[in-house]
């Protein structure tokens, strides 16, 4: 990292399968805010504190591929969505890197059915966050731009 100058801090957010949809899917969980609208909020919330990049997904294999490509100096915001609960190769790939990451969920997962409340990667991660909509991954950004290492 860069010594407490984190104008240059570099914040990776993915988003997993099927948040392409935002704004057209199940808005009780999810909102009404599409994932442009998601991504210029967080732009915006972190602007002149840190770098946003932004990649999504509907597919394991090219989720996978993207993770591999970060390391241990990169911050990762993740909602593996659906993967979150089935993909060990996520897992993997986050053990292979050692990216420190926040798992974020837009809807509470825990009060939604028995399978969304496995999670194949909150042990591993920093922390997670679930239910608090787009504010999540807007505190998981505070998160790291707070504590840089
Ligand atoms: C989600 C929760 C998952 O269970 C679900 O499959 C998603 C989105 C969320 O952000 O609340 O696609 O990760």
């Amino acid at each position: 990292m860069n010594g407490g100058d984190n104008r240059n801090m570099r914040i990776t957010v993915v988003n997993g399968p099927n948040l392409n949809m935002l704004g057209k899917r199940e808005s009780g969980f999810y909102g009404t805010f599409t994932l442009a609208e998601l991504e210029k909020q967080i732009q915006a919330h972190t602007q002149g504190r840190a770098e946003v990049v932004f990649y999504q997904s509907n597919h394991e294999g090219e989720l996978i591929t993207f993770l591999q490509k970060l390391g241990e100096s990169d911050r990762l915001i993740l909602n593996a969505a659906s993967l979150t609960h089935t993909s060990i190769g996520i897992r993997d790939a986050l053990n292979a890197t050692k990216v420190p990451f926040v798992e974020v969920h837009i809807s509470n997962v825990y009060a939604r059915e028995e399978f969304r409340q496995k999670s194949y990667l909150s042990d591993i991660a920093r922390g997670v966050i679930a239910g608090l909509g787009a504010d999540g991954y807007l505190a998981a950004a505070d998160y790291f731009i707070r504590n840089q290492k």
